[in-house]
């Protein structure tokens, strides 16, 4: 090999593996596809915040615990939501789908649920649960944490609930979020109180108000403003501006 090609290959092989590249470097039309990380931030941690670990479907069983509905008062949390019949909503996290089918009931037959999860044992378990009950506006559907696997600007509200804390990847997952809804549309994340130290959850499991605008924000959304009827968790609301550029129109 030549001495001008070895060094374009080994310059290529920098590029592609992220070496060179800095916050202000535009993106080929060969990296287009690759998540768009720009930040650099320790590894498990993302803007100062420790990441937590993922929960294993192994422990699939605490979702569906007695005491989960007086503790985190499900119905409750959607009728503050107001999610209007016929809207699509993504349940992301859906886990075995507690929120799903509870969604479901409030978009009615002309509405959808898309309910992801990163675990295909979760998804097996969901699609299970989505047949005994019956229920035919769910789609279950196998994501990864750079994959949102959602439509583009097609989403009125993406749900979150006990989920965002241990993304291993917010920036790429946030920014897919952000693409799959439509201007003006809703995230809302369900998260256990980081302020508060008698709710009885490991820190890295919890967020507090200030840490989920830093990290929320930082991608391009705009908090609405929290609820706090709940015993333990906020309600963030955060909304896509309406100015926002919208999915980018097919190739011909
Ligand atoms: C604590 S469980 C909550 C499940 C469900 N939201 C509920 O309230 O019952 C968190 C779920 O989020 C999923 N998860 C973690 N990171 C994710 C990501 N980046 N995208 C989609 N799902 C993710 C996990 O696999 C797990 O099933």
């Amino acid at each position: 090999m030549s001495r001008h090609r070895l060094g374009t290959a080994l310059l290529a092989t920098a590029l592609l593996s992220g070496v060179l590249l800095s916050a202000q470097d535009v993106p080929s039309p060969a990296q287009a596809k690759a998540p768009r990380r720009i930040r650099r931030d320790p590894p498990g941690t993302f803007m100062g915040r420790r990441i937590a670990p993922v929960m294993s479907f192994e422990g699939a069983d605490w979702l569906i615990r007695e005491t989960r509905e007086q503790q985190e008062q499900p119905e409750a949390m959607l009728d503050a939501l107001k999610i209007a019949p016929g809207s699509t909503v993504a349940d992301v996290g859906a886990g075995v789908g507690y929120m799903s089918l509870r969604i479901a009931r409030r978009v009615g037959p002309e509405g959808l649920v898309l309910a992801t999860d990163i675990q295909p044992q979760m998804i097996r378990m969901l699609s299970d649960n989505l047949r005994a009950a019956g229920v035919k506006n769910v789609r279950a559907i196998c994501c990864t944490p750079i994959e949102t696997a959602l439509p583009k600007g097609r989403v009125d509200l993406v749900m979150m609930v006990d989920v965002y804390h241990e993304c291993s990847d917010p920036e790429v997952t946030l920014q897919g979020l952000r693409e799959a809804l439509k201007p003006g549309g809703r995230l809302v994340l369900v998260e256990f109180r980081g302020e508060d130290p008698d709710v009885p959850i490991k820190p890295e499991h919890k967020m507090t108000v200030a840490q989920a605008r830093l990290e929320v924000e930082s991608q391009g959304f705009r908090f609405k403003g929290s609820l706090e009827f709940l015993p333990w968790q906020h309600i963030l609301i955060f909304e896509k501006p309406e100015d926002a550029p919208g999915p980018e129109p097919k190739r011909p």
